[in-house]
């Protein structure tokens, strides 16, 4: 068997953990088979950047972050369109056979998972793994990488308690996650935040404001507010995406409106604010031993799949247990916060601020 493999999208911990599981299992069970690395995720596989893996390649990379394969955002819009008489889709499918390849391995998030879907309606043997911090993958509880995030997005709110108790200050710690707020909840709920603001929850600025202000009367001098990059007012929530993007334009905001809000808050609380952007520091580093575990787990599982004859689909993770998805059946969707998700009641009941 000749299996394709690589790592698309935005990296994260625990890439090279499920390459390991998924090439241990490959040699332990079907040890004539051969393994091409594909460089820089589908870059590679446009450009025939690629090369056989070794057994040993497999070994000492369990906690190693980042990824051994290398990545690149390559754009589901641009799969299609036509550049010099070709396309990334058919030059993919061109290497792909160049290499006769039995199937091809993708890890990578909600973008990798449409191409994938893509590559699979053309006829490519598919297998897709769920990789994100973002946590947002259609059908699956836990995507890897997403709990070692998790750890270090909760350390920075940690730290930030120190320092902001020491000084009295509000301080706003910006954390990742895209459109979704699955990382900032559980950090900001891990971490002890006094206000979680997420995308899912379009916020009123002024009970954000009236939270901080009333901690201040209480004789609490500081605040933290946990900030998911996607948080948005509650006057932008019907707003479309590009709209928002010119409304914020307008105010002088471009990108996320944290630094806006905390200009906001100190001048209607009578704070002092400062805002933390951690960004890719939530994505580097080693896996988390649960990150390992399920890593291992899906990895080995892919590898089953793919021994197994069985295309079009990725892995999914249900409890303990794993599963699979049509590839066709997820593509598109994604995975939000519910509004009455068990840890947003649970942070409301202890006085946890959301905002709205
Ligand atoms: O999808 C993972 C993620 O880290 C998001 O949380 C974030 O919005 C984005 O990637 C950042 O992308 P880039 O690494 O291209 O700056």
């Amino acid at each position: 068997m000749r299996i394709g493999i690589l790592t698309s999208g935005g990296d994260c911990p625990a890439l090279n953990a499920v390459i390991r599981g998924f090439g241990k299992y490959v040699f332990e069970n079907a040890p004539d088979s051969k393994i091409f690395g594909i460089a820089d995720g589908y870059g590679g596989l446009i450009n025939g950047e690629y090369g056989e893996m070794k057994k040993s390649d497999f070994s000492g990379i369990l906690n190693i972050g980042g990824t051994i394969l290398g990545t690149s955002r390559q754009p589901f819009k641009q799969m299609l369109t036509e550049v010099d008489n070709t396309t990334k889709v058919a030059k993919m499918k061109e290497n792909y056979k160049k290499m006769k390849l039995d199937c091809l391995v993708t890890l990578g998030g909600a973008g990798t998972h449409k191409s994938a879907a893509l590559l699979s309606s053309e006829g490519l043997n598919v297998v897709g793994l769920p990789k994100t911090i973002d946590n947002d993958i259609f059908g699956t509880d836990v995507t890897f990488g997403f709990h070692s995030a998790v750890d270090i997005a909760t350390e920075c709110i940690d730290r930030l308690h120190t320092t902001a108790a020491s000084h009295g200050r509000t301080i706003l710690c910006e954390i990742m996650g895209n459109k979704v707020g699955w990382l900032t909840l559980y950090a900001g709920i891990a971490g002890g935040a006094d206000v979680i603001l997420l995308p899912e929850l379009p916020f009123d600025r002024d009970k954000v404001a009236d939270c901080v202000y009333r901690r201040a009367k209480s004789g609490k001098a500081f605040s933290i507010i946990a900030v998911a990059e996607g948080a948005l007012y509650d006057f932008e929530a019907k707003m479309k995406k590009k709209e928002r993007a010119a409304e914020r334009m307008k105010r002088g905001v471009d990108g996320t409106i944290t630094k806006e809000l905390a200009d906001y808050i100190a001048q209607k609380a009578g704070v002092d604010t400062r805002v933390v952007v951690p960004g890719h520091i939530q994505r580097g580093g080693s896996p988390s031993p649960y990150d390992r575990l399920i890593s291992t787990q899906v990895g080995a599982y892919a590898a089953e799949l793919v021994l197994q004859g069985i295309y079009g689909v990725t892995v999914a993770i249900k409890g303990d247990s794993v599963c699979y998805n049509k590839l066709s059946d997820i593509a598109g969707k994604s995975k939000t916060v519910p509004a009455d998700h068990p840890y947003i009641r649970t942070g409301e009941s202890i006085g946890i601020s959301f905002g709205i």
